[in-house]
């Protein structure tokens, strides 16, 4: 077994953007790269292109000159497979095609030592599926890195059924070694990233879906409202519905059609129509020179701000918000001013319902985001239309307004509670520590906090009763709140809470 801290003999088979990226980090650490792709030219240039990489740090004051020489001189490029046979370690990268990295494992078993560990960046076959090809199954196990390599700093290692702890633990070393961090993650489908990224953008896809609001509308609020750097409709133009959509519908069938991992017909429709995002030109968007036209998310004012307002219920977060507002708070309703409301998991149908409120007159607010840029607003169908102007006006003189139809969670406690409750799953499941699966989703997708840091920040209690609300109102178990989640705010405790 090699030492993740000694000389290491790496090979890399696939030269494309993975095992480019690979080699690019390897080749930095001090490992010893040997790369082979299939079609020899390929290689070649991959090269090159490390190369044109590597010397753009050296301008850029990341790198020295001397450091990037050595970087260099430890890529060997060969059009021969079998000169991986002194090879210590390989990461296969090639197409992902089931029965294309299974013959390569066999062949390679027939070259390399009996101790090399082999390794697959696959990113949703099974490993134990590759592994099965091979006679010594106990080194096989995945090292999934994410795109671009060089600049993404998770890896998830892979334990397939029959991986022998010592390899893990020498492919964990490596990923250190590499400057990753990694996580360790059984064989299950999605494994870690590619699973729990699947609530961000389905559930965006479900708010068009249901015409609650655009695409350019969720994806402000997501932004403004909780920090994220790029909404669901413009990650998914950016991966690019070619890969988006074909993962996302994987996972769904390999979780047996959990109807929380279900995406939506216009999914596919950009899939198959070949509106792939920005690689095409158009996607969720339309790009002219490579920049997205995105349509407005804001609403507009007219000038003609309430001044009186009512709030529906007794609520301390919206007294307080309001007192901010130059508007005078009626203690009693005056049968005409806007009645106000901050709904948790309800659309403004059910809270009028339930209180037995005039429809026309209620304007429901979404507190639960950070509002200090944007606020979202909705009404009844019936709301009277003026009035949902007034109060749009009102709150505008402070922050941008996003006016949507009614729904229950709006958009962003219907994304937010979605992305806690598919965590607490995830751990429920046995795939990560809460703390493996925060780290997998802030490194692997940039979010601002991971799913269990969203759910304490919340309140755990609150996300668990919006899920409850959106399952009953919605009769649909995409939104049942996994029992972890349950759990651990029934009885009050952190949503990470394991005993020690
Ligand atoms: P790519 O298409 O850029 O590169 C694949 C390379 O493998 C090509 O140069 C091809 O000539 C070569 N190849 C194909 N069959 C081969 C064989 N039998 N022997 C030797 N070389 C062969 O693909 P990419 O994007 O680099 O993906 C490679 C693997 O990494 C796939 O399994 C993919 O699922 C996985 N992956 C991809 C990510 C991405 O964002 N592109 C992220 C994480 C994993």
């Amino acid at each position: 077994m090699f030492d993740p801290a000694g000389d290491i003999r790496l090979g890399i088979v696939g030269a494309g953007a993975m095992g480019g990226g690979i080699a690019q980090v390897a080749i930095s650490a001090g490992l010893q790269v040997l790369l082979y792709d299939q079609k020899p030219e390929v290689a070649k240039q991959t090269r090159s292109a490390i190369f044109s990489r590597l010397d753009s740090r050296i301008a850029k004051g990341k790198a020295t000159a001397e450091e990037v020489v050595a970087a260099k001189a430890r890529l060997q490029v060969t059009s021969d497979l079998a000169s991986f046979a002194d090879r210590q370690v390989v990461i296969e990268a090639i197409v992902e095609d089931l029965e294309a990295k299974r013959s390569l494992f066999r062949e390679l078993e027939g070259i390399v030592g009996e101790d090399c560990v082999l390794a697959s960046n696959t990113s949703s076959l099974p490993i134990g599926a590759i592994a099965r090809a091979c006679r010594h199954r106990r080194r096989v196990a995945g090292l999934h890195f994410f795109n671009p390599v060089p600049v993404m700093r998770l890896v998830e290692v892979i334990r397939g059924p029959e991986s022998d702890p010592a390899v893990m633990e020498a492919l964990r070393g490596l990923g250190s070694r590499l400057g990753r961090t990694p996580i360790e993650v059984p064989d299950s489908p999605g494994f870690l990233v590619n699973l729990g990224g699947r609530a961000f953008t389905t559930e965006g896809l479900a708010i068009v879906h249901e015409g609650v609001a655009t695409p350019a509308q969720v994806d402000a609020v997501m932004r403004d409202g909780f920090g994220f750097r790029m909404g669901p409709f413009e990650l998914m133009d950016l991966t690019g519905m070619d890969v988006n959509f074909p993962v996302t519908s994987f996972i769904h069938q390999a979780f047996f059609g959990d109807p929380r991992l279900r995406s939506t017909p216009l999914h596919r429709n950009l899939y198959e129509s070949g509106r792939l995002g920005r690689k095409s030109g158009q996607g969720h968007f339309v790009y002219s020179d490579g920049k997205a036209q995105v349509p407005s998310a804001d609403a507009a004012i007219s000038g003609k701000a309430a001044r009186k307002l009512v709030l529906l219920e007794p609520d301390d977060r919206l007294r307080a918000f309001v007192a901010d507002l130059e508007v005078e708070l009626l203690d009693r309703d005056d049968r005409q001013s806007p009645i106000l409301a901050a709904p948790l998991g309800e659309d403004a149908t059910e809270l009028c319902r339930r209180s037995g409120a005039e429809p026309q007159r209620v304007v429901a607010l979404d507190l639960l985001p950070d509002v200090s840029k944007r606020i979202t607003v909705m009404g009844a169908p019936n709301v009277d239309r003026d009035i949902r102007q007034s109060v749009v006006d009102l709150l505008g003189e402070k922050r941008k307004v996003t006016v949507i139809q009614d729904s229950p969670g709006f958009i962003a406690q219907r994304m937010l509670a979605m992305i806690g409750n598919l965590g607490c799953e995830m751990a429920q499941i046995g795939l990560a520590s809460p703390n493996d699966i925060d780290t997998a989703m802030k490194l692997g997708l940039n979010y601002p906090k991971g799913p269990f840091e969203i759910c304490d920040h919340l309140g755990c209690s609150r996300v668990w009763r919006i899920l409850e609300r959106l399952q009953a109102l919605t009769g649909d178990d995409r939104y049942r709140p996994s029992q972890w989640l349950r759990r651990r705010a029934t009885l009050g405790l952190p949503a990470g809470f394991i005993a020690t």
